[in-house]
């Protein structure tokens, strides 16, 4: 389903349920630690969704383990993402060379809890979510623009090594299953070539809103 919202030099995998035959390497294991069977189970999916998406990019497995704030590593030259929710775990890699930064989020397509849209929406996104629900009700907008803004935080992190607050970019989604995301916070100084805007596709079935953020090396 998420290859539906991925360009053709990014490759995915997902799964619907927890992969009984998924593995973690041993580094990978002791980096969880000690956690419930729950969070080990969608760690270990989504590694082995990850695994099959560089697969798709020629690459052999590899440990993919949880670098600074939780951000995974990916074999040099490559960009890749995870996401996990309930009911469903999806990774996506490319070629740096294809893809300057990549971001997917995954998230139960339901309203947020209540107090939340106005704890991550930019005035002019709250009105735009609010705009956007009159016209076309049966999208539950304002969980769509939080998929879409922590894509976009998986996409610009891994890029900066910086973080980026819900008030750091101006999402714009828009019913055709696009999104546009700009970035109002300086790039940087010391990294080169920092994407300061970001495409974005979502798409919304089966219960689940799935959102990436990119930005392509030719933009
Ligand atoms: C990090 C964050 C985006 C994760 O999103 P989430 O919906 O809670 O969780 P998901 O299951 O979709 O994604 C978790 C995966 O994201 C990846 N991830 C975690 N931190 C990351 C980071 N700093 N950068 C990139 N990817 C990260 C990991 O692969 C993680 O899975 P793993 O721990 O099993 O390896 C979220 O917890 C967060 O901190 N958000 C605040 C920042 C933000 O969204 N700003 C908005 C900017 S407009």
């Amino acid at each position: 389903m998420i290859d539906e919202i991925l360009p053709v030099a990014v490759t995915s995998a997902e799964s619907f349920g927890d992969a009984p035959k998924a593995w973690l390497f041993p580094e990978e294991a002791a980096a969880l630690g000690e956690v419930g069977g729950a969070r080990r189970r969608e760690y270990t999916t989504v590694r082995h969704c990850a695994r099959r998406a560089l697969g798709g990019l020629g690459l052999a497995p590899v440990p993919l383990l949880p670098g600074v704030r939780g951000a995974p590593g990916w074999p040099d030259g490559v960009v890749g993402s995870m996401t996990h929710c309930v009911g469903y775990r999806a990774a996506a890699t490319a070629h740096r060379s294809d893809v300057r930064a990549l971001g997917i989020d995954a998230e139960p397509h339901a309203p947020l809890p209540e107090g939340v849209l106005g704890y991550i929406a930019l005035p002019e996104e709250a009105s735009r979510v609010a705009r956007l629900a009159r016209r076309v009700p049966e999208v539950h907008w304002d969980r769509l623009l939080f998929c879409a803004k922590e894509a976009v935080y998986k996409a610009w992190f891994p890029a900066t090594h910086t973080w980026l607050g819900f008030d750091g970019a101006v999402i714009s989604p828009a019913p055709d299953g696009t999104f546009h995301a700009r970035v109002l916070v300086p790039a940087p100084a010391q990294r080169d070539c920092v994407p300061l805007e970001f495409d974005g596709r979502w798409l919304m079935r089966d219960g689940l809103v799935l959102a990436c953020a990119l930005s392509p090396t030719q933009v």
